[in-house]
């Protein structure tokens, strides 16, 4: 039987993460993803992903080290990006540099090393491109800020607000990792192929850059200010159901209940955001929505995923919107890297079946 999209299809046996759909529980290696979420670093979030635990004091010291060494661009990498046009969409330009980093270090098997060396560097590839586009000089990455920190540092320059790092490393936290999604799966068939990390991470940033994946959140920001006020939430809405549209940040393949990464980072920007009339207008949609996908689409269990919230929280922080799926990228690294170590361990190429439905030379009938 097809399984189309492969769903409900167990491809891999992992210990990086569990998620019940049906419950609404996302579990990092045994412990709750908001928990940890709430509590632990971008940084001990990310040793405990590659891991399995928290870093000691010198473990961590060590991971904080290799993070620096590696957070500056190479020269060669300065001027790729130098030559790319303002105009290419963002996370192309990470696609493709992220491609370049590629030189012959990077072999079968990949190492954890390199896991640290990608995730060092992301976000100053964001940065880079950000001020570039806005005719601003680069920011060198400040020794003494985290990760999360150097981030916001990096895209604007001055110090951020430690609500605002406390906010976006909770977003970050709770983005790392979700079991075998699209990309993470790409990053898997890739290394199967006993290809290397940055061909593996490669991957699975172009399949990340997608609306039906991570390319969401700036569509909920266009659809809520399309929308504009509460009163015209519904008439929007409904327009778009009964012309067979999706609503951007509802609906997901393995969660039938409520994203718990959506509910946290409500939490979240009720938080920061109480009197943005914004995210009234959010929480309004948010209503009115999963009652019409209700009665557009009854028993499908569609409501808010975590995209619908990361667009309330990043418009918190002052994230402008072409900045949301980059993050996201900024994030998810930790948990590609993650599965393709584990998937370098105990690897089996993925090469599924296809039914073919064309015609045959007259010779097989
Ligand atoms: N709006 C309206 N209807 C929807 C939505 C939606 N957001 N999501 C699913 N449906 C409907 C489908 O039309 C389908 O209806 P049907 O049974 O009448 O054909 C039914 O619900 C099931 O949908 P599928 O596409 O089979 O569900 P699937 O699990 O394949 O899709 C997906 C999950 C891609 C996330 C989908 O819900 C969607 O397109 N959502 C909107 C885009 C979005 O928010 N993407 C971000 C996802 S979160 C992430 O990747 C980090």
């Amino acid at each position: 039987m097809i399984q189309h999209g492969l769903k409900g299809v167990i491809a891999a046996e992992t210990a990086i993460s569990f998620i019940d759909g049906n419950k609404g529980y996302l579990v990092y290696r045994g412990k709750e993803a908001k928990e940890i979420a709430l509590n632990y670093s971008f940084e001990e979030a990310a040793y405990f992903l590659w891991h399995g635990t928290f870093p000691t004091k010198e473990e961590l010291a060590s991971l904080n080290q290799k993070l620096k060494n590696n957070r500056t661009l190479p020269q060669n990498i300065e001027k790729i990006m130098q030559l790319l046009p303002n105009d290419m969409e963002l996370m192309s330009v990470i696609r493709t540099v992220v491609s370049s980093l590629g030189n012959s270090q990077y072999k079968w098997k990949p190492t954890i090393d390199e896991a640290i060396r990608l995730t060092a560097i992301i976000p100053t590839i964001i940065a880079y491109w950000k001020r570039k586009i806005s005719g601003l000089q680069p920011v060198t990455p400040n020794e003494d800020y985290g990760h999360v920190e150097n981030y916001l540092y990096m895209l604007t320059g001055k110090k951020p607000l430690d609500v605002h790092v406390k906010t976006l490393e909770t977003y970050m936290i709770l983005t790392m990792e979700h079991g075998m999604n699209a990309s993470t799966f790409s990053a898997r068939v890739t290394v199967s192929t006993e290809s290397d990390m940055i061909s593996a991470i490669t991957s699975a940033i172009g399949t990340m850059k997608g609306p039906l994946h991570g390319g969401a959140p700036s569509d909920v920001t266009i659809m809520l200010n399309e929308i504009g006020t509460k009163e015209n939430a519904e008439s929007w809405l409904r327009a778009k159901l009964e012309n067979g549209e999706r609503l951007m940040g509802f609906g997901h393949r393995v969660y039938k209940t409520k994203d718990p990464r959506a509910l946290a980072l409500k939490e979240k920007a009720l938080e920061i955001g109480q009197d943005d009339p914004w995210l009234a207008l959010a929480l309004h949609v948010e209503e009115t929505a999963i009652q019409l996908l209700e009665e557009y689409k009854p028993g499908r269990k569609l409501y808010t995923n975590v995209e619908f919230f990361a667009a309330a929280v990043m418009r918190a922080i002052n994230m402008e919107d072409d900045l949301f799926t980059p993050t996201f990228t900024a994030s998810r690294v930790v948990g590609w890297s993650a599965h393709v170590l584990e998937q370098a361990e105990r690897n089996v190429i993925f090469r599924p079946e296809s039914q073919y439905i064309g015609s045959l030379p007259f010779l097989m009938n």
